[in-house]
């Protein structure tokens, strides 16, 4: 017997969304002389980026050949399930984003997000809200930054829960030289012990990457403020990303209903394209900089 039922999805929480299905109804604007008039005189910009502005750095998406590692699906270990099962197989898959992040560079489209608000952000209102973990666009020098789902140099105590900064490599002695994405490497034999652990006194647990896996909810007070920067927003510039990945997904088409003008960089439509206003079709590093460049 097969059941077909409707989940009620609980939108705080971080979930992959296949079901959203689109029929063309309207074609989207590429008309990059009007948007940018539509940009100038905005007054409040958001800028929602996912992992394809980070692809042109060389760090892999998780859609498309470089969503795997090892054998592994990426967004099947970003999860507290598999944490649970190998804190140690899942730390060296960190240990291995954290080495790919931290040798990338900030490319031509996160340099154009930051040099915009630099030359605008006293005359307007601009905030980038970011799904990616890999730290660019701060070092791009983006000011105004939410970044939902945490940060790959940051670490969470499992017991106290205290959020620490750590841009240490290797992490801990033991993933030194581990992490390597080739797929005949099956499984990881770290001992617990010789992963990272908290320092303050008294408590010494295990540590995790101050990651929002899958499955998990977003931090309420972060969540919040996105949630306001959306509603005030007049312009919303979606790059990157494939809006499948929930509660962000629905931030951009909430946008649009409520009036926002919203335009989508992307290399290839998503199911959220028909309900924006522009859509760019194009790599966010050469897109970008031909809307925001004078
Ligand atoms: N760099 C990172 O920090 C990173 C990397 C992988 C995954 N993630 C996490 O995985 C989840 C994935 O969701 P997502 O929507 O951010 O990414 P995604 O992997 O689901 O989708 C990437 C999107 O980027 C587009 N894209 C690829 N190259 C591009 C380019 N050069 N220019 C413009 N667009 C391009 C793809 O067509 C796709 O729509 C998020 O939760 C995110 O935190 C983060
Ligand atoms: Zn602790």
């Amino acid at each position: 017997m097969i059941i077909i039922s409707l989940r009620i999805q609980k939108y705080s929480t971080l979930c992959f969304s296949f079901v959203k299905t689109q029929i063309m109804k309207s074609r989207q604007s590429s008309d990059m002389v009007k948007f940018k008039d539509t940009l100038k005189s905005a007054k409040n910009i958001v800028f929602l980026s996912g992992a394809g502005i980070s692809a042109e750095s060389g760090i892999p998406t998780f859609r498309g050949a470089g969503g795997l590692w090892r054998k592994y699906q990426a967004s099947s270990l970003a999860t507290p399930g598999a944490f649970k099962n190998s804190p140690s197989l899942v730390w060296e898959f960190y240990h291995y984003r954290r080495e790919v992040a931290a040798k990338a560079q900030p490319n031509a489209g996160h340099i154009a997000i930051a040099n915009y608000e630099k030359k605008y952000g006293s005359e307007k209102s601009i905030t980038v809200i970011t799904q990616n973990v890999d730290g660019l666009h701060a070092r791009a020098g983006t000011k105004k930054l939410i970044e939902l789902h945490g940060n790959l140099y940051k670490t969470r105590c499992i017991k106290c829960k205290e959020v620490l900064e750590n841009t240490e490599s290797p992490i801990c002695e033991a993933l030194a030289n581990r992490g390597a994405p080739d797929e005949n490497i099956i499984g990881s034999d770290i001992p617990i012990k010789s992963l990272p652990h908290c320092k303050k006194p008294g408590c010494g647990s295990l540590l995790r990457p101050h990651i929002i896996w899958f499955g998990e909810s977003l931090e309420p007070e972060v969540l919040e403020k996105a949630s306001t920067e959306m509603e005030q927003c007049d312009v919303c510039i979606v790059v990157g990303t494939s809006s499948v990945v929930y509660p962000a997904a629905m931030f951009a088409p909430q946008a649009a209903a409520r009036g926002a003008i919203v335009a989508e960089f992307n290399v290839e439509p998503t199911p959220a394209t028909t309900e924006f206003h522009y859509y760019f079709e194009g790599p966010a590093g050469t897109t970008l900089p031909l809307v925001l460049n004078d």
